[in-house]
């Protein structure tokens, strides 16, 4: 099947073709790629400007703009890392949105792509063409691009408490653990952001829906970024739309990573997966464990379903902040998500609905009389959302996947 994931999957590689069955390193990277398998399996593409959505409300950006922006990729403004590139921190000014000195005008993040070749082209392409349509307060902002020769970079809303990853799983006296109250929060922000993208008017599957994906704001409100893997859901009467296997080892769907069949069920797992490493405080994949805990999901299901084990896989670092009928329905709805068939998972607005529930409720530390909550519990409004449908609806397709047509 050439199934094969790595820290992330990336849909050009070798693995993904079936071609290069020997792809995954002990330490989780792909051992070898090879150029003539990438120009086999994805047709020319052109690599224009003209590729971009007319109607994306984003700005261009000169390179040395953001090379002066951010220092010249000072290593020291280097907030993250993914399997795209480098994320600095840089400045402009919120007028001319040219750079400005660092700690004045408005703070970005500037991610630069450092790989080369299609696929990172159309990562980009994805992330420059879905954010730079769809608007909703838990998906982070684009606020524009740059291409220019090989350069590929994006300039996002600077996010200042980094990603939900460094929070849950950093040691070290920045990242202070976050407490029951706010990871109800932060679950409940990023699932109101899938459910934005599973909604009827925007049908987009996220596909890469993990704990370094979900950044935080500075009052932890949740935003999904890297859209780079991100696809048009299936449209008419069909199931599911076909793809290469992409993802994340851990969080990936059972029936996507056995049939390349894409559907929003599978970000629900993916969902669960979150859920389950927020709280239990571990990694969905931790090769560091014991044999038995590799595998988060594996080593959990069994205890969650059942209201005297739960205890067991609850983050210690909680204690004492959750009711057992809290962390029992929390654990609950994790399992749900987490089940082996896609049709007994709910969909996202049903685990919106469960998570309000549990955010406000008492039991779980909430506080009925704050006067905040009524706006918590508000369902989306079209205030909400703002988003341009027919752009959404004409975003280009990738090709379809040789092994998976
Ligand atoms: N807007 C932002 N503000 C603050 N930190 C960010 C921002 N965007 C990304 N990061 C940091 O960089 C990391 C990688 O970003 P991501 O967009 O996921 O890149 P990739 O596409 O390479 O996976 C994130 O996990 C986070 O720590
Ligand atoms: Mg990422």
């Amino acid at each position: 099947m050439g199934v094969c994931l790595s820290s992330r999957v990336k849909a050009e590689s070798p693995c993904n073709t079936g071609v290069n069955s020997n792809c995954v390193s002990t330490d989780g990277n792909f051992s070898s790629t090879s150029s003539n398998v990438l120009s086999l399996s994805v047709p020319p593409t052109p690599r224009s400007e003209g590729e971009i959505l007319q109607s994306s409300n984003v700005k261009r950006f000169s390179f040395a703009d953001l090379k002066m922006a951010t220092r010249n990729f000072r290593p020291d403004s280097v907030l993250g890392e993914g399997g795209f590139g480098s994320v600095f921190k840089g400045w402009i000014d919120e007028n001319s949105f040219t750079a400005a000195k660092p700690g004045t005008g408005m703070v970005i993040a500037v991610k630069r792509l450092n790989q080369e070749g299609f696929q990172g082209h159309k990562e980009w392409l994805a992330e420059v063409n879905y954010l730079g349509q769809l608007y909703h307060p838990n998906l982070v902002k684009l606020i524009g691009y740059c291409l220019e020769e090989e350069h590929r970079l994006l300039v996002y809303e600077f996010m200042p408490r980094g990603s939900l990853e460094n929070h849950l799983f950093r040691r070290g006296s920045y990242f202070q653990p976050l407490s029951w109250k706010l990871r109800l929060k932060v679950a409940l922000g990023a699932a109101k952001g899938l459910a934005f993208l599973h909604s009827a008017e925007t049908k987009v599957i996220y596909r890469d829906f993990k704990t370094s994906n979900i950044l935080l704001d500075s009052n932890y409100n949740a935003k999904l970024s890297d859209f780079g893997l991100a696809k048009d859901g299936p449209t008419g009467d069909k199931s599911h739309v076909s793809t290469r296997v992409m993802g994340t080892y851990g969080y990936a769907a059972p029936e996507y990573l056995a049939t390349g069949h894409l559907t929003a069920r599978s970000d629900v797992y993916s969902f669960g997966v979150v859920l389950l490493e927020m709280l239990s405080g571990r990694r969905a994949i931790d090769k560091n464990r014991p044999s038995g805990e590799h595998n988060l999901v594996e080593w959990a299901k069994p205890y969650l379903a059942n209201k005297r084990k739960i205890f067991r896989i609850l983050d210690n670092r909680l204690e004492g902040q959750y009711s057992m009928e809290g962390a029992y329905k929390a654990a609950n709805l994790a399992l749900r998500c987490l089940s082996a068939e896609a049709k007994f998972r709910p969909n996202m607005d049903e685990v919106v609905t469960a998570l309000e529930q549990l955010h406000d409720s008492k039991e779980s530390g909430g506080n009925r009389n704050n006067p905040t909550n009524g706006q918590r519990m508000r369902r989306r409004s079209a205030d909400d959302v703002n988003i341009n449908k027919r752009a959404v609806s004409s975003y280009p397709r990738p090709s379809v996947s040789p092994l998976y047509a």
